[in-house]
C-alpha cells in the first residue's frame, strides 16, 4: 500500500503530545528493542512477513498505554499477533522492556497516531479485531470533538476489519459509553453482539488496565461495547 492524503481530519486529534519523562528501563528498552518491535509510519509492511505467520489472526489495539494489557493479552494468546499502536514514548518504553523481559514475538509496536496508520498502513478486510481500552475520554462538552470514536472512525473500522471480526471498546465514562453506543449503532455496518443490544459483559480476555484500576479507585463504573461485522 503507498501513504494518501490522510481523508480523517486530522487537524483535530485524540491526543495531545506529552513528552513524559522516560525512565532509565524505557530509555534503555527505546535504544535496545525499538528496532526489534517498532514499525517505520513511512514503510510498508506484509504483516505475514514481519510476524512470520500466515495463519495467525492479526489484532490491532489502538492507545495502549503503559502496554501491560497488550503484553498479557499477547502472552495469553501465542496463536494470535498484536499491532499495538501508541502515540506516548514512554508507554512505547514499558512495553518494550515487556515484550523482551517475556520473550514475546507475537507483538510489533507503531509509535504513531493511530488513524493515520489504520487509514495508510492497515490494508481493508484484514484485522481479526480492534482494541480500544479506556480511550481518553475528553470529558469536557466542547473538547468532545476530540474523542476518537465518532463516525468517520467508525467507517475507517468497518473498511479495516474482516467480515465476522469486531471492535471493542472499553470506558469508564457512561457519557463516552452512551455516544459510543449511538454512533456505533447508527447502521455502521457493525452489529452489536450485546444480548440486551446496549453493554457487554467484560469477557474475559480483556485484561484490567492502568487506567481502569484508577476509574475504579475514583467510582467509576466501567462500560464494554463489542461490535462485530456483518
Ligand atoms: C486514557 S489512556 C488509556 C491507556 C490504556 N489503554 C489503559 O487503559 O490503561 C489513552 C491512551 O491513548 C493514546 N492515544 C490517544 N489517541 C491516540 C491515537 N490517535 N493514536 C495512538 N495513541 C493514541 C494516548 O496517548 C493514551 O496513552
Amino acid at each position: 500500500m503507498t501513504s494518501s492524503e490522510p481523508t480523517f481530519p486530522q487537524r483535530i486529534r485524540s491526543f495531545i503530545r506529552r513528552q513524559g519523562r522516560l525512565t532509565p528501563g524505557q530509555q534503555l528498552a527505546l535504544d535496545d528493542y525499538w528496532d526489534k518491535y517498532c514499525l517505520d509510519p513511512k514503510a510498508d509492511y506484509d504483516f505475514v512477513q514481519v510476524l512470520g505467520r500466515e495463519e495467525a489472526p492479526l489484532f490491532i489495539e489502538i492507545g495502549f498505554g503503559n502496554g501491560e494489557s497488550l503484553a498479557r493479552m499477547a502472552a495469553a494468546n501465542p496463536d494470535k499477533d498484536y499491532i499495538g499502536i501508541e502515540v506516548h514514548k514512554p508507554g512505547v518504553g514499558h512495553l518494550l522492556m515487556l515484550l523482551n523481559q517475556q520473550g514475546l514475538n507475537n507483538v510489533r509496536i507503531y509509535c504513531h497516531d493511530a488513524i493515520e496508520i489504520m487509514e495508510n498502513k492497515i490494508a481493508d478486510n484484514s484485522l481479526a479485531g480492534v482494541h480500544l481500552f479506556f480511550p481518553d475520554p475528553w470529558p469536557k462538552k466542547k473538547h468532545h470533538k476530540r474523542r476518537i470514536v465518532r463516525t468517520v472512525f467508525v467507517d475507517l473500522l468497518v473498511k479495516k476489519l474482516k467480515p465476522g471480526a469486531y471492535f471493542h471498546a472499553a470506558t469508564d465514562w457512561q457519557n463516552y459509553a452512551e455516544a459510543m453506543l449511538a454512533v456505533l449503532s447508527e447502521g455502521s455496518g457493525l452489529r452489536n453482539t450485546s444480548p440486551t443490544n446496549d453493554f457487554c459483559e467484560c469477557p474475559e480476555y480483556r485484561p484490567l488496565t492502568k487506567f481502569e484500576q484508577r476509574g475504579l479507585r475514583l467510582g467509576h463504573g466501567v462500560w464494554d461495547l463489542i461490535f462485530s461485522k456483518e
